[in-house]
């Protein structure tokens, strides 16, 4: 059971290298599925959900060699279409298997995904946009089986821009037989990046990145390489961490352009911050200012930002409310940041959340990755030490927020 331990610290000064996103290369592991052969992604981050998507993609007969920062992948003719329950309770986004293995299999057994941390996490709209592409369903055992013939393209209209629905959608289409339109479409940058991925083998797609992505579905696709996007929350985090314990750091490998929203929040904040030939350069000198932000699905101001923006207002000048509009229970870190003395309330779906001026360490537990991440850069700002217990889940996330960290003059370690 190892912890982070982590006192007061600032001004932080150095560069810190940005990793491949989590979110977008668990996707793209899942798209290999889609045609026999060898890849090769690089820029592939060290953390453990990769390895989680390395044992699933095992577990169906697909060979990984898997040593960060890259990930070589030989996908067979065959391939087990099944995901087990013991890995997909361990990672819900293990649920994207079932688009791809639809599209080439006609068939695939996936274990349903339970709640987490932020509450229910339905997967409805997945299977819908699938149904309306012609796959069945039937739900048994804890396992959702889906049979297919040769999917057929048609216009999908989400009720709600989901990330993972429009990935499942976006796998299935590119083999089925005609042209997909799928509307109010998640436009994350790592839908782009398994979109660029998917094109580089073979599939023809257009749109992706707006809401409206159009499909024209393709015989066969072909394995490729490819170097895997900026992580943008792991870029967030180290701002964060900048934001409270302040400093000058250049993030090596960022890339701004994804992060517009969350960039202008924090230059309103007080953040210098500008972009570099290969990444950002970010400056704090003295407190921050309070802010109110609302997230939303992007370009707005992503959910996954808003456990380090709650961190750095706890310790900025003046009161924010903070609106959580993605997940409903997307708090519970809230609690473990009271315990280090922050000032907030939360009512509903907001909170709001009074600046003061140190925190005070304690120990605290951390109950998902960007909230235990979050903790972590709240300790930047707190007087003593702060004793992060439940790193397994920072683990997930992170190739090595401590060593980072630390190599920029935080006062961390981790201990077991
Ligand atoms: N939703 C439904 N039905 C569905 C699908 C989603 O009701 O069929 C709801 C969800 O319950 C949630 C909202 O729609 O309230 C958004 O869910 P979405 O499908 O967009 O999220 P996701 O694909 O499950 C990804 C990231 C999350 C990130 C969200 C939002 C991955 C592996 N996960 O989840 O990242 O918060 O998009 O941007 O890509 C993280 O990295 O720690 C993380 C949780």
């Amino acid at each position: 059971m190892d912890r982070i331990v982590v006192s007061e610290s600032g001004p932080l000064e150095g560069e810190v290298p940005i990793h491949g996103a989590k979110n977008s290369v668990l996707k793209l592991m899942a798209a290999t599925l889609l045609a026999a052969g060898d890849y090769e992604l690089t820029n592939v981050p060290d953390i453990v959900d990769v390895r989680l998507m390395a044992d699933l993609l095992e577990a169906m007969n697909v060979e990984v060699d898997l040593a960060p920062p890259r990930c070589r992948i030989s996908v067979p003719a065959l391939v087990r279409p099944e995901a087990p329950y013991e890995l997909v309770e361990r990672m819900r986004a293990s649920i994207v298997v079932l688009g791809p293995l639809l599209a080439r299999y006609g068939r695939a057994r996936v274990a349903l995904p339970g709640g987490d941390d932020f509450g229910p996490r339905p997967i409805d709209m997945h299977l819908d946009a699938l149904r309306q592409l012609g796959a069945h369903f039937d739900t048994a055992h804890g396992n959702i089986e889906g049979r297919a013939d040769r999917l057929l393209g048609t216009e999908v209209l989400l009720e709600y821009p989901s990330v993972g629905a429009t990935e499942n959608i976006l796998m299935a289409s590119v083999l089925a037989k005609g042209e997909t339109v799928i509307e109010n479409a998640a436009r994350e940058p790592e839908i782009s990046d398994l979109a660029n991925f998917l094109v580089a083998m073979g599939a023809s797609i257009e749109g992706a990145g707006t809401s409206t992505i159009t499909v024209e579905g393709v015989d066969e696709l072909h394995s490729t390489d490819h170097r895997v996007v900026a992580d943008r929350i792991e870029a967030a985090t180290f701002l964060s961490a900048l934001g409270v314990a302040g400093g000058e750091l250049t993030l090596s490998g960022a890339r701004p352009e994804h992060m517009d929203m969350l960039l202008r929040k924090l230059s309103d904040m007080g953040m210098q911050i500008c972009a570099t030939e290969g990444g950002l350069w970010a400056a704090v000198h003295g407190r921050l200012d309070s802010v109110d932000i609302a997230t939303l699905p992007y370009p707005g101001v992503a959910t996954d930002y808003k456990p380090f923006i709650v961190a750095m207002l706890t310790v900025a000048s003046g009161v924010g409310i903070v609106t959580e509009n993605i997940f409903g229970g997307r708090f519970r870190y809230v609690d473990e940041l009271r315990r280090m003395g922050a000032d907030i309330r939360t009512e509903g779906h907001h909170a709001v959340v009074r600046g003061c001026e140190r925190l005070s360490g304690a120990p605290v537990k951390a109950h998902d990755i960007r909230a235990g991440a979050a903790l972590v850069v709240a300790g930047l700002g707190a007087t003593g030490s702060t004793e992060i217990s439940g790193v397994d889940h920072i683990d997930r996330g992170y190739t090595d927020l401590v060593g980072d960290l630390a190599a920029v003059g935080a006062n961390i370690r981790r201990c077991s």
